[in-house]
């Protein structure tokens, strides 16, 4: 009998599997396979992995329309859209982020980069009229301010004709706008700026979870 035979003797031996590399990797293969089979199986019985957040909306054509302009200028590129579970963020910016607050966002705009404060509950702290002066001139509100000025947007069109088609391709990534929505987006945008549409957007952030 080997030194380190098992010490009840029950007939089964650790050593046979840690000097078979073959029988080794077979058990291995098993076990991850399990494990693996134990994760994912319950997501094929899930409608959706994270539920919306009671209040939280699909985007409004015009909000929608904001979006685009958000992602356009680059503004992911100074701001964060996701407070963390810290106490010093939850004091600046309030509740922190949730998944559920980020169902119809796709992309999502987190972003990984703070020049300026985070902008994930934005949505009310500042008047619209607040919002405008500071996109044409953020100096005119905010005298130290180093973000860039962004007059143009009160000259563009939203791209009216546009949205229903954006609408339909996010229908197909999973967000739910009725065909109503659809059919009504181009005249609920007609006439309004991009600076209309980008307000609309930063005014509706993290409101649900206030
Ligand atoms: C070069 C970096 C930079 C870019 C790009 C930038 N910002 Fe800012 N933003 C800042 C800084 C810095 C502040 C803080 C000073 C101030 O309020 O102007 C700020 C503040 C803000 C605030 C006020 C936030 C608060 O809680 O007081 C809003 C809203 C905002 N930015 C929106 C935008 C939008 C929308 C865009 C894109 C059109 C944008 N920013 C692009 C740097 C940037």
């Amino acid at each position: 009998m080997s030194a380190n035979a098992n010490a009840n003797d029950t007939g089964f031996s650790h050593e046979k599997i840690e000097t078979n590399n073959f029988l080794m990797i077979v058990l291995i293969l098993v076990v991850v396979a399990i494990g693996g089979l134990v994760e994912i199986v319950p997501l094929f019985f899930q409608k959706s992995t994270t539920e919306p957040v009671t209040g939280v909306k699909p985007y409004t054509a015009l909000q929608l329309a904001g979006r685009d302009v958000y992602l356009r200028e680059g503004c992911y590129n100074c701001h964060s859209q996701m407070i963390r579970p810290f106490r010093a963020e939850t004091m600046r910016y309030g509740h922190y982020s949730v998944a559920g607050e980020y169902v119809y966002d796709h992309p999502f705009q987190w972003g990984s980069k703070r020049t300026g404060p985070d902008l994930h509950r934005v949505g009310g702290k500042y008047s619209d009229e607040w919002h405008r002066i500071h996109l044409v001139n953020p100096r005119d509100v905010v005298p130290e301010s180093n973000m860039p000025a962004y007059p143009w947007l009160e000259k563009a069109q939203v791209p009216a004709t546009e949205m229903a088609a954006r609408m339909k391709a996010l229908r197909v990534a999973g967000v739910p706008y009725t065909d109503a929505e659809i059919a009504k987006a181009a005249a609920d945008v007609q006439g309004k700026t991009e600076m209309d549409a980008l307000v609309a957007y930063l005014q509706g952030m993290g409101r649900a979870l206030k």
